[in-house]
């Protein structure tokens, strides 16, 4: 439980940690080349180290810079080198829906069985999603409790290439597929109906895999003989960003710069969001385009304005979707989020805990299927929120407090670990007078 109290202006610099996205690829795509692959910027949270234990487990030695936080090695043996220490292996992907996802789709052509399981959150999410395409490309992977969910078992069997419609647009499902495909007889390709996160492609991409992208909503993969290591700088992350753009946007009087964020062009819909509901974000100092573009964000407090959030951006800020509902609510005028029912099915039922906690501090909100309706303008007060162990309704109720008339009181403010295991003194860092 964490009391959090309003405060006067956000003010100062802040530097987010890694992205989660790429640190979690680092780790699996470095496991399977043959050498070792630096990372430096690595997301030292929960769930990138559920998939760091896995590797573990499945043979790989990952050496950590102590001196160097965030600065790591880690010793891939090969794309056919994985070999679990004990078979049939059991493996634990804790919070981390893309650990689960990804990994069915790396372990499904290996050559021993994978028993892989998550906490209560992870094994009530839907794996059918992964199961069906990785099951037509000849795999056998099973929902142990006949409920298309995990625990799953894995039993590693060879695959053929497929093209595959996916019903809805998702990093983890294409990754997995991708993963699959790298190991599979014959070209694998995968259509979406919006563009998701491209981590993986530019990732395999460097790494040494025949990736091709006809459009932004299909992509094809060949098998790989070899995978290749290459040092990786993992920007900032845009998700853990989010919380600190709407602080200082929604508080007035607010300045804050955040280094080195990474602004991908399927990752930036919410600064995209922001600009239509008028912040004055500025852009600085962009690099990294060869791989993985971030640059400097300069963010003032602005007088915002709803806007209606809908279509092929969903997924380029699906995880942001919590803090814009937020900034809606401050917003003068109505704001609009639909094409979101993926929310329903994350760490949380995200449709559902931003709407009873939002409601709770006095917002007009009404829930939808697929997103919600804000009413903005209301003043917020202090309230007593459930975070359902989310970490990301944890961040826009703590980023909510700072607006708030009296205290807030987050039910379980620990699950930050999961992508941001130091939010509470980075925020204090731009909040305390
Ligand atoms: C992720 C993809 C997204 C996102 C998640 C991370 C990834 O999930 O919400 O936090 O790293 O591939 P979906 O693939 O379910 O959209």
């Amino acid at each position: 439980m964490l009391t959090l109290h309003p405060v006067p202006r956000v003010r100062g610099e802040i530097t987010v940690p890694g992205d989660k996205s790429i640190s979690h690829r680092a780790i699996m795509f470095g496991s399977l080349a043959k050498g070792d692959t630096h990372v430096t910027g690595f997301l030292e949270s929960a769930d990138c180290l559920s998939t760091m234990d896995c590797f573990n487990r499945l043979g790989i030695y990952i050496e950590k810079d102590w001196e160097h936080p965030g600065t790591l090695t880690v010793h891939g043996t090969g794309i056919h080198g994985l070999y679990p220490s004990y078979s049939p292996v059991a493996l634990y992907s804790g919070n981390s829906g893309t650990t689960t996802r990804i990994m069915t789709g790396i372990l499904a052509p290996q050559r021993f069985i994978t028993y892989l399981s998550g906490d209560d959150s992870v094994n009530s999410r839907p794996m059918k999603r992964v199961m069906d395409p990785i099951n037509a490309m000849g795999g056998n992977v099973v929902s142990m409790n006949d409920d298309n969910c995990a625990p799953l078992k894995i039993t590693g069997a060879p695959l053929h290439g497929i093209t595959y419609k996916t019903p809805v647009a998702s990093a983890q499902i294409k990754s997995a597929i991708l993963c699959a495909g790298l190991y599979a007889e014959g070209e694998t390709t995968v259509i979406e109906p919006a563009p998701s996160r491209d981590h993986t492609e530019r990732m395999l991409s460097a790494f040494g895999a025949s990736i091709v992208k006809d459009g932004n909503k299909r992509v094809t993969i060949r098998p790989a003989q070899q995978l290749h290591p290459v040092d990786i700088t993992v920007p900032g992350d845009i998700s853990s960003a989010a919380y600190f753009i709407a602080a200082a946007l929604l508080k007035p009087g607010s300045e804050l710069v955040i280094r080195n964020v990474g602004i991908n062009s399927t990752r930036d819909g919410i600064l995209r969001v922001a600009e239509a509901m008028g912040a004055d974000i500025k852009k600085e100092n962009i690099r990294g385009q060869e791989s993985e573009p971030y640059c400097d964000l300069i963010v003032k407090s602005s007088a915002l304005h709803g806007t209606t959030v809908e279509g092929d951006i969903i997924p380029t800020l699906i995880d942001e979707l919590p803090v814009v509902a937020l900034m809606g609510a401050i917003a003068c005028g109505t704001t609009i989020i639909r094409d979101a029912a993926e929310l329903k099915v994350k760490e949380s039922d995200r449709i559902a805990a931003v709407t009873e906690g939002l409601a709770a501090m006095g917002a007009d909100i009404t829930a939808a299927d697929d997103g919600f309706v804000i009413r903005g303008g209301k003043p917020l007060h202090g309230a007593n929120i459930h975070t359902f162990k989310d970490h990301r309704i944890a961040m826009t109720f703590a980023v909510a407090s700072l607006l708030a008339d009296g205290d807030t009181v987050l039910d379980d403010e620990t699950c930050v670990s999961i992508s941001y295991p130091d939010f509470f003194r980075d925020l204090a860092g731009v909040t305390e007078e």
